[in-house]
């Protein structure tokens, strides 16, 4: 067993690091106070590889593996998680699922501009009625000749504003339930796909969710992904992928929140003394580091069991609902730590706090993460 990162693992841990501090904490209060698109932010990222980290080189990406995705997003989200979430969108919800289900013509056409940072992906399942029971699609796709005619509604589309591709399930055949949706891959500019909003959030609000629509959407039959009827099943498999994203970036909120508590209550004093001093302080920040460091390992052994080509969809939804509970949590005890302070917008960790509560909800709430585990354990 090996708990030691590589080297260039390592590397990428601190050029992600000094591009989060430099580029990004300075403008991270402002964007999230106005919920500002950080268009130049997006554009380095893609300039630094982040957008397709796991990606193959000859498709644009990186070339690296899961675990090197996983400390590049739980970087981003310790300074900023709304980068964590857009990195993490167009890593494992779009390039991955175009990666492993595309044909070489949406490779080539559609990949490698999204991997390379020269394109922006989202992904749309969600529906105002098929939030956890996403196989419950409301909007159809019909064949029309050598296009499709697309039709619906779809909520939470990260990224949906900013986006040129985007990774949508639809209904093919309803008399099929979940062996009737059928993936697609939309081009944003054509006509009949439309923003409805932009979701005024609790959090992450530099990262933006959209509702959209499609209103007699025409899309061409070579930008269907994989075939009729398989879209549910890769809508799965492209969230056990991005669930990893979701833990990295739940870790480093937690992270984050934890250096404030740790850095606040060393200069605080109280009664005489700094108030780390105090064992119910003292206690309380030995905890979050040791959940901190159980979220880390989960993390990280799901990302290397998905790099090793092990099954891993229990232990992604482990991470998942291990590190996001450990997020709220820290964030709710570091306010704590930092009493009034901490309900205040001049210290970071009442943006930790709303940021960290987003991760227990999209991609698989903690109940359908604790449904999944259950459901695999239980399995004879
Ligand atoms: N990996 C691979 N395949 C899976 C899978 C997984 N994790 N979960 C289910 N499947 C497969 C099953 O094996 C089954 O395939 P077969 O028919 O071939 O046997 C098929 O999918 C149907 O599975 P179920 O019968 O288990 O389906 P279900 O309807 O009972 O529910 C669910 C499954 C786990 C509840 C699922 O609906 C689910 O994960 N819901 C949560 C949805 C979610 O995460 N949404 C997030 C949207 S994205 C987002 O958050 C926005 C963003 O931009 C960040």
């Amino acid at each position: 067993m090996q708990f030691r990162l590589s080297e260039d693992q390592q590397m990428l841990r601190e050029m992600v690091r000094q591009f989060a501090e430099k580029e990004a904490r300075p403008t991270v209060a402002e964007r999230d106070e106005h919920a500002l698109w950080p268009a130049e932010l997006v554009r380095k990222m893609g300039e630094l590889g982040l957008m397709g980290v796991a990606v193959q080189e000859e498709y644009g990406g990186a070339g690296l593996d899961y675990l090197s995705y996983a400390i590049a997003i739980e970087e981003l989200s310790r300074v900023d998680a709304s980068l964590g979430v857009i990195a993490s969108v167009n890593n494992s919800l779009v390039c991955y699922g175009i990666e492993k289900f595309g044909s070489e013509e949406q490779k080539r056409e559609l990949l490698v501009p999204l991997a390379s940072g020269q394109a922006l992906g989202a992904f749309s399942l969600s529906e105002p009625g098929a939030g956890s029971d996403a196989a419950a699609q409301k909007t159809t796709a019909v064949r029309d000749g050598d296009s499709y005619v697309i039709n619906g509604v779809k909520n939470w589309v990260t990224n949906g504003d900013h986006a040129d591709t985007i990774i949508l399930m639809a209904m093919t055949d309803p008399s099929r339930g979940a062996k009737g949706i059928t993936a697609f891959l939309v081009d944003t500019r054509a006509p009949g796909c439309s923003v409805v909003k932009v979701e005024n959030k609790l959090g992450i609000r530099s990262a933006h969710s959209c509702q959209m629509a499609y209103d007699g959407y025409h899309l061409p039959a070579w930008r269907r992904l994989g075939e009729e009827g398989q879209g549910f099943k890769i809508a799965m498999t492209i969230l056990n992928a991005g669930r990893i994203g979701i833990a990295a970036q739940a870790l480093g909120i937690a992270q984050a929140a934890y250096e404030a508590a740790l850095g606040y209550t060393r200069v605080r004093e109280q009664f005489g003394k700094p108030i780390h001093e105090f064992q119910a302080v003292g206690f309380t920040l030995a905890d979050m580091a040791t959940r901190i460091k159980a979220a880390r390992l989960l993390t990280y052994e799901a990302a290397w069991r998905k790099d090793q080509g092990l099954d891993y969809v229990q232990d992604v939804s482990m991470a998942k609902l291990f590190a996001s509970e450990t997020a709220m949590w820290t964030a709710t005890k570091a306010i704590q730590l930092h009493g009034s302070n901490g309900y205040s917008k001049e210290y970071p960790v009442e943006r930790h706090f709303r940021d960290a509560k987003i991760t227990e909800i999209y991609e698989g709430t903690s109940e359908i993460q604790r449904l999944v585990i259950s459901r695999e354990i239980t399995r004879g």
